[in-house]
């Protein structure tokens, strides 16, 4: 997983069965993130100590969440005693695409990032760490969701089961990656106290599938999108890590496109009304989520040159594009209307923040907030009923004749 989907209202919930991350050096403590302290400067001792070496990530809406799933609903789904579209040898080409395991010395460092790191200075800086420490959380959600899964399948569907081994390791290494960029940085998620302690969004399957499809495709979208940016202006190449963003977005696209395929075989998950309602929903929570996120760190965007708004209109569209080519419908981002939107939700999202940040009572804040978050709320809904595309997949022709999109 690499893109941030965090919209929906949650039911929080405590996953009884959350895998431990084996990184044996990730003891609980009492922050997320924390100084490394071998290499820490007097300067940055000096700032962080303030915070009394603390610096915790805020559970926002538009924060990186954990989900968790009906793990057993999960294991119905996918026996194939019972789900006659379950596609195996479609699953097992996957399994071997998995296992071949492209990218096994892909994610290799070298001394350029430290000494990139220390070049990074002012503003840019502190942006940079948020990229990372969010990025990296993203990252870790999907390791656990997908390691999970991964346990829970195995005796039902072994195949299914494996793919989601492979992905966490895929997820794993990410997360990993950005972990030690951080490091750079003088600091470091703490991923075993980030398991035990952030709250866990409950999604029934279908939604999983829905929000993760979305979340890969996005991933791979932004990730080759900043790749290709960088490649042709170099002179914006401030830090290593967008080097690997070519490979990186590979994964990103066989885990969505192995969402696609369990979309393919559960077709009652995609070829009903309810389903084109819900397709529509998620593809307006992860874009708007992604679009609002964005647009409040124009300072890393405009770093690596590029222009925010543009950046995430590419990303949305061409994400559109390719989901088209699975959700039974998805939104109209290529009408003007949708952008023009997007920028009135930036504007009432900034108004919004600008009252957290003032002086006012809480009473006097929330009294504040109120036409906002239903000014918000108005432009959420008028976005979400603009007329939608009609899309999907010919495969289900196959399965079900009368429903070809
Ligand atoms: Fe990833
Ligand atoms: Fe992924």
């Amino acid at each position: 997983m690499a893109a941030e989907m965090a919209l929906v209202k949650p039911i929080s919930k405590f996953s009884k069965t959350t895998p431990k991350f084996s990184n044996p050096r990730a003891k609980p403590c009492s922050s997320y993130i924390r100084m490394s302290s071998s290499t820490t400067t007097p300067e940055k001792t000096a700032t962080n100590s303030k915070k009394g070496n603390k610096a915790v990530i805020k559970e926002t809406l538009l924060a990186p969440r954990f989900y968790t799933t009906d793990f057993d609903e999960m294991e119905r789904l996918f026996n194939a005693e019972i789900n006659k579209n379950l596609n195996e040898s479609e699953f097992e080409a996957l399994l071997q695409e998995f296992k071949t395991d492209y990218n096994q010395t892909h994610f290799v460092r070298n001394k350029e990032f430290k000494e990139a790191a220390d070049k990074i200075q002012g503003p840019l800086r502190q942006i940079f760490v948020e990229f990372l420490e969010r990025s990296c959380t993203a990252e870790f959600s999907g390791f656990l969701l997908y390691k999970e899964l991964g346990r829970r399948l195995k005796k039902t569907n072994p195949v299914v089961a494996e793919i989601f081994s492979l992905m966490s390791r895929d997820e794993a290494r990410h997360a990993g990656f950005l972990n030690k960029g951080l490091s750079d940085f003088n600091l470091a998620l703490d991923l075993g106290f980030l398991t035990k302690a952030r709250k866990y969004t409950f999604f029934k399957p279908k939604f999983i599938f829905y929000a993760t499809y979305l979340s890969e495709k996005i991933g791979y979208w932004r990730y080759i999108t900043i790749y290709r940016h960088l490649k042709e202006n170099p002179e914006f190449q401030v830090y290593p890590i967008f080097k690997y963003f070519e490979n990186w977005c590979q994964d990103e696209n066989r885990h969505g496109d192995f969402f696609s395929a369990l979309m393919k075989a559960q077709p009652q998950f995609l070829n009903d009304w309810k389903a084109k309602l819900w397709a529509r929903f998620f593809c307006l929570s992860v874009y708007v989520t992604m679009y609002l996120n964005d647009c409040q760190r124009t300072a890393f965007y405009e770093g690596i040159g590029l222009n925010t708004k543009e950046f995430d209109m590419h990303v949305i569209i061409e994400t559109n594009r390719t989901t088209a080519r699975i959700f039974p419908a998805v939104l109209d981002v290529e009408n003007p209307e949708f952008k023009r939107k997007l920028d009135r939700m930036v504007e009432i999202n900034q108004k919004i923040l600008a009252v957290g940040e003032s002086e006012d009572i809480p009473f006097v804040k929330n009294l504040k907030r109120i036409p906002l978050v239903a000014a918000l709320a108005s432009e959420l809904l008028a976005a979400y009923l603009m007329p939608p595309i009609e899309s999907g997949s010919v495969d289900f022709a196959e399965f079900e004749p009368r429903l070809v999109y």
